[in-house]
């Protein structure tokens, strides 16, 4: 099942873990959309729901972006540039023609979104989160 939150994915940042939890949910629940039968007669639901996955990934990608600059960590180029890449990702779908035939090809992108978040939670996120440990930083 595709965007289920896991607890591997806690970094013990306690904002970070909530915005990564908020972003689940609205991939869960453009999931669940798209996954009905009627999912090409819900155009502008479908829409709606793929437009705030865009706006919440990115207040999430500009809060973590915001915290890499100001504790100056290392990987800051890696982590946007790999930010970038998925905010396109989304938005590829937003441009999609929803119908019956669409339909298959969405929920598989959603998939390709969660695996996605889920490693880069995993191996970037986590890279952060451990160099702000490291080096005492309180966030
Ligand atoms: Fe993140
Ligand atoms: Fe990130």
């Amino acid at each position: 099942m595709s965007f289920q939150w896991k607890d591997r994915y806690r970094l013990g940042i306690e904002e970070i873990d909530g915005q990564h939890k908020r972003l689940f949910e609205i991939g869960n629940e453009a999931y669940d959309i798209a996954m009905l039968k009627s999912s090409y007669d819900r155009y502008d639901e479908i829409l709606k729901v793929i437009n705030s996955l865009i706006d919440y990934t990115e207040y999430h990608f500009g809060y973590e972006e915001e915290l890499m600059k100001k504790h100056g960590y290392n990987g800051f180029d890696e982590q946007k540039k790999e930010h970038k890449f998925y905010i396109d990702k989304i938005r590829s779908l937003s441009e999609r023609d929803i119908d019956e035939d669409q339909q298959k090809a969405i929920l598989e992108i959603l998939d390709f979104l969660a695996e996605w978040i889920s490693s880069h939670i995993i191996f970037s996120d986590r890279k952060y989160a451990t160099f702000f440990k490291e080096n005492g930083i309180e966030v």
